[in-house]
């Protein structure tokens, strides 16, 4: 049956990455209709509000988000769009696979999963100035915020992940030994889930221990789930370890919607110059398309994607070619005829 998405083009590179990944898409036998809508910077010159309305009911009837980057102005200006999505569909779950596509890297044939905490811990930006001696901010505090229920349902959904996608092991990586109650809830709520996957092999990690394996030796690794601020940190280095930002795909998935989006943001340096690289929202689009039920079209377009960079037919600039969006796309295009 076919199902109909919210699309968000979004700022800066966003209109260009969103226009290749839906023509692939188009070309790779997915069953969607597309319902775009505004938001960001986009929005806010052309309806007013950085958020509309019309948006958000199309986000409630879909309940499926493909969104690109929107642009969110520091210091002053309107909240993070991003951020707001998030919480208003408590997308509890942040995905991030991270592979190998490019040859040549640091490391070949990376295949790995991190299951970000997406609502809680540091995050939850519970925190507020100390004043001291005539010093309105001589201190700050900010409040880590873990519970059980919050634990347990990553936790679930890393175990339930693995198994889904026939994965080996889970990593829970954390903090425990310092932050004893937050951390330590965090892992014991963890060996309590890790009960009922008897199937999958399972262990637990200091944190820091855990950034260094993943440099020395990222094989040893398969699912990793870790709270919020550990998550943020450590998903950019494992994009690191397979190229960087501009392969690393995103699913914000909640109990009843779902946002996929590329990892990066707008990037207002080069929007409008044609040469952006979909293939971060197209490999987040893969994702949908798995969460959707139709991983045979996912499949398709990553078969068609190691194809066109491998063989090194096209390469956009950031992966060292010279290709832009376009003829980047119709390489994926012509790979998936
Ligand atoms: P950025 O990810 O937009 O750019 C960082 C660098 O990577 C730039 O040099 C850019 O040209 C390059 N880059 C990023 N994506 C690329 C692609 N697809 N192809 C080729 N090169 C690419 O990060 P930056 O500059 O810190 O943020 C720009 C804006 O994006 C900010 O307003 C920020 O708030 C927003 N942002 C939005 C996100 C989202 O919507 N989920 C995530 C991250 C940032
Ligand atoms: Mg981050």
């Amino acid at each position: 049956m076919t199902k109909t998405i919210t699309v968000i083009p979004g700022d800066g590179i966003g209109p260009e990455v969103t226009h290749a990944t839906l023509e692939v898409l188009g070309a790779s036998g997915a069953d969607l209709e597309y319902d775009m809508q505004l938001a960001g910077v986009a929005a806010l010159e052309q309806v007013r509000h950085p958020l509309p309305q019309e948006t958000l009911d199309s986000v409630e009837r879909n309940r499926i988000l493909l969104k690109g980057p929107l642009t969110t102005p520091s210091g002053q200006g309107f909240r993070s769009i991003n951020v707001e999505l998030r919480k208003l569909y408590d997308l509890y779950a942040n995905v991030r696979p991270v592979r190998t596509i490019v040859p040549g890297g640091r490391y070949e044939d990376i295949d790995l999963v991190l299951i970000r905490e997406n609502t809680e811990g540091l995050y939850v930006g519970v925190e507020h100035y100390i004043g001291m001696h005539g010093d309105p901010r001589a201190a700050a505090e900010s409040v880590m915020i873990i519970t059980r229920f919050g634990a347990e349902r990553i936790c679930r959904y890393a175990f339930e992940y693995a198994r889904r996608h026939g994965r080996r092991k889970v990593t829970l990586a954390h903090k425990a030994n310092i932050l004893k109650y937050t951390q330590g809830l965090f892992l014991e709520v963890g060996h309590e889930v890790a009960k009922d996957y008897p199937d999958i092999e399972w262990e637990d990690r200091i944190i820091d221990a855990t950034a260094m394996h993943l440099v020395l030796d990222p094989y040893r690794f398969d699912v990793l789930v870790m709270e919020n601020m550990f998550g943020d940190i450590l998903s950019d280095l494992m994009a690191g370890l397979v190229g960087g930002l501009g392969f690393a795909p995103a699913g914000n998935i909640g109990r009843d919607a779902a946002m996929f989006e590329a990892v990066h943001g707008s990037a207002p340096d080069i929007a409008g110059q044609g040469i952006a690289n979909p293939t971060g929202l197209l490999m987040s689009a893969c994702l949908m398309l798995d969460h959707l039920g139709q991983p045979e079209a996912a499949g398709r377009i990553r078969v068609a994607l190691d194809t066109v960079v491998r063989s090194g037919e096209a390469r956009t600039v950031d992966m060292g070619g010279n290709a832009s969006t376009k003829q980047f796309t119709h390489a994926l295009l012509k790979a998936l005829a």
